[in-house]
């Protein structure tokens, strides 16, 4: 296999390590982590792969501090505010995908004007999974099942229909699922969607990830053979 990954999912992982490291607070790691998404982003365009999600903030990421929740909301809002103008310019459309109503008010409204401003955009679809469980996915996929079958407008359902209940309804399943950081699981991430999906684990922490090392996933990805069930040459 020779193609281009059309979607690359990232667990961006290793940001408090990465402070750790360097005896500084962990949102410091955080805030560190900005560049390496930055140079994701930058290098996906640069390829030509139209598809990117990156797991920003997971359903169980409220356990953590107080002070490192508030921290990384307002990180997250202040980024979307800086950097919609550019991403605007440069073609890419942010969709920002997970429970988004019980994310803070200011933050739902930035993520509101950053998907209308881009929304016509279509080289580089930035995805950014935000209060995202894959769990929690596909409980509100059923809950809206139910509904529908309550008024009448739905007897059955397969797996194209499911898929269409999913947050990712309009967005293909990755063919690349890269984690930083070097834990080897998934987090509660994507979970129907990466049915097939291919995994790379790197010991690289997010904020030192380069484009160079994207590049490494990609070049392993073409060599590897997809099967999907069947059989291969
Ligand atoms: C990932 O980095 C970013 C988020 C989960 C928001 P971590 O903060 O999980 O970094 P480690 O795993 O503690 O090093
Ligand atoms: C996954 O990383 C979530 C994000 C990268 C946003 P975690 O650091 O939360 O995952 P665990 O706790 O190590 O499984
Ligand atoms: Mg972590």
């Amino acid at each position: 296999m020779d193609s281009l990954p059309k979607h690359i999912a990232i667990i961006m992982d290793g940001n408090g390590r990465w402070a750790q490291q360097r005896g500084l607070p962990r949102l410091e790691g955080h805030f560190a982590g900005v560049g390496a998404v930055r140079r994701v982003v930058e290098a996906c365009r640069d390829i030509g792969v139209p598809y990117l999600t990156l797991y920003t903030f997971s359903t169980e990421n409220w356990r953590r501090p107080k002070e490192e929740v508030e921290g990384l909301m307002l990180l997250l809002r202040e980024q979307l505010r800086s950097q919609t103008p550019e991403l605007k310019e440069k073609g890419v459309r942010v969709i920002v995908i997970g429970k988004r109503e019980e994310l803070p008010l200011e933050l739902q409204e930035q993520i509101r004007q950053s998907e209308e401003e881009t929304a016509s955009n279509s080289d580089l679809h930035l995805i950014l999974a935000i209060n995202y469980g894959g769990r929690a996915e596909i409980i509100q996929a059923c809950k809206k099942i139910i509904q529908a079958v309550k008024k009448g407008e739905l007897d059955d359902i397969d797996e194209n229909i499911f898929s269409a209940y999913l947050y990712t309804k309009d967005l293909p399943d990755p063919d690349l699922l890269i984690r930083t950081a070097g834990e080897k699981r998934v987090s509660n991430f994507l979970l129907w969607q990466i049915a097939y999906t291919e995994f790379y684990i790197t010991d690289t922490l997010w904020p030192d990830f380069t484009k160079e090392d994207l590049l490494l996933a990609i070049e392993e990805y073409k060599r590897r053979k997809r099967k999907f069930g069947g059989l291969v040459e």
